[in-house]
This record gives C-alpha cells, sequence and structure tokens, in this order.
C-alpha cells in the first residue's frame, strides 16, 4: 500500500494534548487506518523556526513531521494573508478582507519552507494530501521540485464566486498553482462549479469532460466531497454524556425551560451576531415566549490576533449585555454566552439535550456541527436544527429549517415554527437529515477521495 501523507497547516500534535477540531478529527482516523506522515505546523512559535529541522514523533501508528513558525510568519502567513484576506475572501465576505504585500510575500516564503522541509522526507511511493486555503501554492512548488508523486489537493472552506475571486491578490497564481494537482476536491457542487468556471475563464485551463481539465498538457480532475464526520460514534457518544453531572446540571438549571443551542468557534463567517439578533427578534415578536426559552451559545475564541475577530467580540459583548439587560428579568437570563470551550462529549451532551440546534453561518464550507447535532439527537424525541441554507452542510440536511443568516424575521420565524413543532413532524425531519448522514463516515469520505486520486495519477 502507498504511504499517505498529509500536508495540512495546523497539525494536531499528540503531545499537546489538543482536542482536534474540524480538519483534524476528520483526518485523524484516516492516518491511523492507512498508516502515514501527517506534516505541518506544531503550532508553536519561535523566533529561530526557520532554521530548525522538523520534528518528528510517532503516535498510534502515525508519524508527525512538525515545524515551528517565526513569529513574523505567524503575524504575516498566518494571522495575515491565510486568515484576515483569503478565510474572507474563500468566504465572500468582502468587508472583512485586509490586505497587504508584506503578508502575501511571507504566505509564499512560508508555502516554500513547507516544501523544502517535506522534500527530504518523501518516498516514491507516497501519495500526498494537501488541505486548504493556507496551502494553495504548495501543488505548483512541489513539482517544481520535482515531485512526481500523486498530489491531491482538498479545500475546506468554500471556493467563491468569479467576481469575487477577483479581489484576491494574485488569483491567477493560486488557479494555476492548484492546477498541478491531480485531484482538486470541494465541498459542495457550487464549489466545483465555481472552481471550473474560474479556471477556464482565468487560468486557461480547458474543460476535457465534466469533471477533468486539462492545464498546460496536465491532466486534472475535479470532485464534490462533502466532509462528513461518524455519526453512529457520535450518536453514542451523546447519549452515554446524557447522564453525566455537567448534562443533570445544565437541565437542573433550565428548570423546564426549552433550550436553542449553538457551538462555534468566534468567528466572523458563523454569523453570530445576527443570530443573536435574530433570537432577540424573535422574543419581540413572540412575547409569550418570554421565560419559556434559554439559547445557549458557545463560541470559542479562535484566531484572536486577526482585526475582524477583535472587532466581532467586542460587538458580541455589547450585543450580549443589552439582549440580557433589555430581555432579562429577576429570575431569567434569555441568553448564555460562553467563549470557553467544552469538551465534545459534553457539548455531543448539551446537543442532545437541546430542542433546538440554532446553527445560522453567514457562509460555510460545511459545517460539521450541524451533523454533529442531528446524530447527537434521541429519534424518539429528537430536536429541530435551523440551519443557514448558505452552509455547505445545507444541501444535504434540507430537511432541517433553513434560514436566510442575514434575515433577523426569518429567523424568528424559524425559532417560533421550531418551539410550536408537532412531534410527528419533528421525528420526520430528523429521520431525513438522518438518512442523509447515517450512512457515510469520516474515514469512507477520506477513502474515497484517495481513490480516485491513485486512478487519476495512475492514467
Ligand atoms: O475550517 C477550517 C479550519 O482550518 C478547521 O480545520 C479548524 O478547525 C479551524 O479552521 C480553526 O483553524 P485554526 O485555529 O488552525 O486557524
Amino acid at each position: 500500500m502507498k504511504r499517505l501523507v498529509i500536508v495540512s497547516n495546523r497539525v494536531p500534535v499528540p503531545k499537546e494534548g489538543l482536542r482536534p477540531g474540524g480538519l483534524a478529527v476528520v483526518l485523524k482516523d484516516l492516518l491511523a487506518r492507512q498508516g502515514g506522515m501527517w506534516f505541518g505546523w506544531n503550532g508553536t512559535c519561535h523566533p529561530d523556526a526557520a532554521h530548525l529541522p522538523p520534528e518528528h514523533q510517532q503516535a498510534e501508528g502515525v508519524e508527525y513531521a512538525t515545524i515551528g513558525l517565526t513569529p513574523a510568519e505567524h503575524r504575516n502567513y498566518y494571522t495575515g494573508f491565510s486568515n484576515a484576506t483569503l478565510w474572507p475572501l474563500m468566504h465572500s465576505l468582502p468587508e472583512h478582507i485586509h490586505f497587504e504585500r508584506r503578508e502575501l510575500a511571507t504566505y509564499w516564503s512560508v508555502n516554500q519552507r513547507f516544501c523544502e522541509n517535506l522534500l527530504p522526507l518523501l518516498r516514491p511511493d507516497d501519495i500526498i494530501w494537501i488541505h486548504d486555503y493556507h496551502l494553495l501554492p504548495l501543488p505548483a512548488l512541489l513539482r517544481r521540485s520535482g515531485v512526481r508523486q500523486p498530489i491531491g489537493f482538498f479545500l475546506h472552506t468554500p471556493f467563491p464566486a468569479p467576481d469575487m475571486l477577483a479581489t484576491a491578490p494574485d488569483g491567477g497564481t493560486f488557479l494555476r498553482d492548484l492546477l498541478r494537482a491531480d485531484l482538486l476536491g470541494f465541498q459542495t457542487a457550487d464549489d466545483t462549479a465555481n472552481f471550473i468556471f474560474a479556471a477556464t475563464r482565468t487560468a486557461g485551463a480547458v474543460l476535457k469532460d465534466e469533471d477533468t481539465l486539462v492545464f498546460e498538457g496536465h491532466v486534472v480532475r475535479v470532485g464534490t466531497f462533502p466532509v462528513e464526520i461518524d455519526p453512529q460514534a457520535f450518536a453514542r457518544v451523546a447519549a452515554a454524556a446524557a447522564d453525566s453531572q455537567d448534562l443533570k446540571r445544565l437541565s437542573g438549571s433550565l428548570a423546564g425551560r426549552k433550550l436553542i443551542f449553538g457551538v462555534d468557534r468566534m468567528d466572523p463567517t458563523k454569523g453570530l451576531d445576527h443570530r443573536l439578533a435574530g433570537y432577540e427578534r424573535m422574543l419581540e415578536t413572540y412575547p409569550e415566549r418570554e421565560r419559556q426559552v434559554t439559547f445557549l451559545q458557545i463560541a470559542a475564541e479562535s484566531r484572536t490576533e486577526v482585526e475582524s475577530y477583535k472587532a466581532l467580540r467586542k460587538k458580541l459583548e455589547l450585543q450580549i449585555g443589552k439582549l440580557n439587560a433589555h430581555r432579562g428579568q429577576a429570575d431569567w437570563t434569555p441568553l448564555r454566552f460562553l467563549t470557553r470551550g467544552s469538551p465534545r462529549p459534553t457539548v455531543a451532551g448539551y446537543m442532545r439535550l437541546a430542542d433546538i440546534g440554532y446553527i445560522t453561518p453567514l457562509r460555510d464550507g460545511m459545517n460539521l456541527v450541524a451533523k454533529e447535532f442531528i446524530a447527537a439527537q434521541d429519534p424518539e424525541n429528537p430536536g429541530v436544527l435551523i440551519l443557514s441554507r448558505l452552509a455547505g452542510a445545507a444541501n444535504q440536511l434540507d430537511a432541517a429549517l433553513l434560514v436566510n443568516p442575514l434575515d433577523h424575521d426569518g429567523m424568528a420565524d424559524a425559532l417560533e415554527r421550531a418551539l410550536a413543532m408537532p412531534a410527528a413532524e419533528k421525528r420526520e425531519r430528523w429521520q431525513a437529515c438522518w438518512n442523509a448522514i447515517a450512512n457515510r463516515t469520516a474515514l469512507g469520505w477520506g477513502l474515497s477521495f484517495l481513490k480516485l486520486l491513485e486512478s487519476t495519477a495512475r492514467k
């Protein structure tokens, strides 16, 4: 069997005891099963990092090879170009884009450093799978250095529409660099279509058939691979959590009130300010709901050095204070907002206890939380999922109550509809959502990508 080499910006190095989220959860099982190496940033920052060789460690059959970043690289490559420029651009949020040429220059140089450090570790029978927006230039850098092994690339964020992409500094170069891979994977059919449109219009690639592009004589397959969770395992964790002390305390504190629940990173793409406004509008429009509900939102702090994240935090703090001050009563706090993350089993239990999962990102590549919410429910007495129609997950979970995350009245009405929903309708909607995810797994997602990558590269 070929050795799998995963390359991603952040590597969940085992010694840090990190609680993996997002990409890390999805890839961990795949690597553990296939055996292989995970290469990337170890999460540390050090002035000498650029001169140090990769550190190696082994855990559960996986080799981790990681490098550090210098403070300037962290500022310009990670905080700057990756998260202040590309992240909002990929999510079509132009008002959040901040662009500095020096940050772009560091973005290129860090990608070059990833390439230089990875090259000596590669073996002829490797299969290389690069992940996400931090590493757009890497397929081309590896090819230019003589790498002939199969290269796959998966984008976890949305791929923006062509006019949005035009705001990307060097957007054309990124496209041409990606086109050096053998297989490019996207979360939704719209993302794939946006990429094909941009590649043919801007980069001069030629569409050979619906999922094959030819660029300067090189054949590139393009495919849609919605990221999955492990629904059965998550369901077991959620059911087991129901008896925990945490859950008993939360349940007792609700005093019979319905629980509305959301959990996200505190990120401008997650639509948290609009979500709170939608909740407040519900209390305004349906005043009989006062005292009947509690909204618990976990918004774990993330990327705290990016200006737009700092601004969001300030805005939310004001909004939370006002909402509770204006709407609260002596014995009722409408909103509980926590910025500390909670362990995954506890979150799974909160999801199971919730009457409503309220997940309304402005845009999201997939949103695994929505899938987790469905998996966490008690099939006999499920909660209702209110989901942004702009999350990739809405393509599969279309039996949820889909909302426009900017429409406060629409979110208020959806909350009211969910609160009043008859049990039979709840079960029917939940069952349809469950059927959409129940037979898929994160491992299956990874294996289907790798299978296509191998067969494409062999041709
Ligand atoms: O959604 C993209 C992603 O990179 C996830 O994989 C990850 O969990 C999250 O963003 C946080 O990323 P980071 O803390 O590395 O910026």
